[in-house]
């Protein structure tokens, strides 16, 4: 290590994920090994992602974390998990610019720094631990020159949090269970890149919500202990569909694709339901909203979205194409109007141009627009939605070389 002090910084993006295929319990719960294999779809992180910056320097004298700029403490369980897992595959690193040289052994005795901010409300429920977790591992892997590729960063990132696995890809992912006793086969691999299957477009409606929600560890923890329904999902139901819905995927088949997604989704909040205290993770919105969806989707030849719901309100709907997205939009909008005609640019947030193309600029739009035949006596409800994001599949993490990125001073090592 050279003389004077010196800060080594590296910033990463990665995006969150959401599931098409659930990963729900686990056969060990701290090395986060799940009871069956999942499928995600990772999402566009122009709309959602977290931003990482990891550090480190002869200058500080513990490990340090912020979470949108307020410190977190990293004692617990799973983050040491990640720490000693990563630092234990750190290799030789070198700054010649700044006349750095960490050797593998430093690594031991070195201390970091992590900054991270996530361009979305953590408080929404969408899936931030995911993104938070693959992100700290893929930043800290650069930073200390870790050799392995994504898949096994992945290995790493499941034990922060087990879809944090699936957030080290773009496009379609798969979780592999894996059975090995230490863990080490349990990771994701990439199905298919988001250039693949890029008419699909993605609309998640952030649902009101006053209840408390049960936490996702703590969740499964009790569906694994309780429901019946849960072993005979992972047994028999799970594996099936997992072969059945990477055929889809393969064949760009949206028929199959939403078919399989709404009844993994429903499966999902069913074993729920068979955990004793039972879990409700879905509200009144959230089946008004499966409800539209099931009604148009019958009324068509064929499907033309798709739902999924985790361990909270929200909906993610899977549109097959810009088309049924812009109908969609136009059906969930005359559902749930925004209370008033300031709030339509902030309550219809990411890809703006869906809006447009359904024709909509201001609230006399939304007012004008006609109830979906498909149903009868359809009710408006204000209040019911916070906000929609237009979305779309979207790539995996990247480094991110501007430092005007960098959450981390670049002297300090401290949040900017
Ligand atoms: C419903 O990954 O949040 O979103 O591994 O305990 O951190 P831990 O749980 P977490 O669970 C996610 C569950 C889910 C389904 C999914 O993402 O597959």
């Amino acid at each position: 290590m050279a003389g004077k002090p010196w800060v080594r910084m590296v910033t990463a993006q990665t995006p969150t994920n959401i599931a098409v295929i659930k990963y729900w319990g686990k056969r060990d719960e701290t090395l986060i090994l799940p009871v069956n294999d999942s499928i995600s779809v990772t999402l566009d992180p122009a709309h959602l992602c977290t931003t990482t910056t990891v550090a480190v320097s002869p200058s500080f004298d513990q490990d340090r974390m912020w979470l949108n700029g307020k410190e977190i403490s990293l004692s617990g369980g799973r983050y040491q998990n990640c720490l000693r897992e990563i630092r234990a595959q750190a290799c030789d690193a070198e700054d010649e610019e700044k006349g750095i040289k960490i050797t593998k052994k430093d690594w031991e005795k070195l201390h970091v720094h992590v900054a991270s901010y996530n361009n979305f409300p953590t408080a929404a429920g969408l899936a931030s631990s995911a993104a938070g977790f693959a992100c700290l591992v893929f930043a800290l892997a650069k930073l200390m020159n870790a050799k392995e590729d994504n898949s096994e960063l992945s290995a790493i990132a499941r034990q922060g949090s087990g879809s944090a696995c699936r957030s080290l890809f773009g496009g379609f992912v798969k979780w592999i269970m894996g059975k090995a006793e230490d863990g080490s086969d349990s990771l994701a691999v990439q199905l298919v890149d988001e250039k693949h299957w890029d008419e699909l477009v993605i609309i998640i409606a952030v649902v009101s919500s006053r209840q408390k929600e049960t936490s996702s560890t703590t969740g499964m923890r009790d569906s694994v202990e309780t429901s019946l329904l849960l072993q005979h999902r992972a047994k028999e139901v799970v594996p099936k569909r997992i072969k059945q819905m990477e055929e889809a995927i393969k064949n760009r088949d949206f028929g199959s694709f939403a078919q399989l997604t709404c009844a993994d989704s429903n499966q999902f909040h069913a074993v729920c339901l068979d955990t004793c205290p039972p879990i409700f993770y879905m509200n009144d919105t959230s089946h008004r909203i499966i409800s539209c969806v099931e009604k148009w989707n019958r009324s068509e030849e064929t499907p033309q979205v798709a739902y999924t719901f985790d361990a909270g309100p929200n909906a993610v709907l899977i549109a097959h194409n810009r088309k049924a997205a812009t109908q969609l939009l136009q059906k969930l909008l005359f559902y749930f109007p925004p209370s008033s005609d300031a709030d339509l640019n902030s309550y219809v947030i990411g890809d703006k141009s869906i809006l447009k193309d359904a024709g909509i600029e201001d609230m006399k739009d939304v007012e004008a627009l006609s109830p979906p035949p498909e149903i009868k006596n359809a009710q408006r409800s204000k209040g019911d939605v916070s906000y929609f994001i237009c979305t779309k599949p979207g790539r995996g993490p990247v480094l991110l070389s501007d430092e005007s990125q960098a959450l981390l001073h670049p002297e300090t090592g401290l949040p900017k």
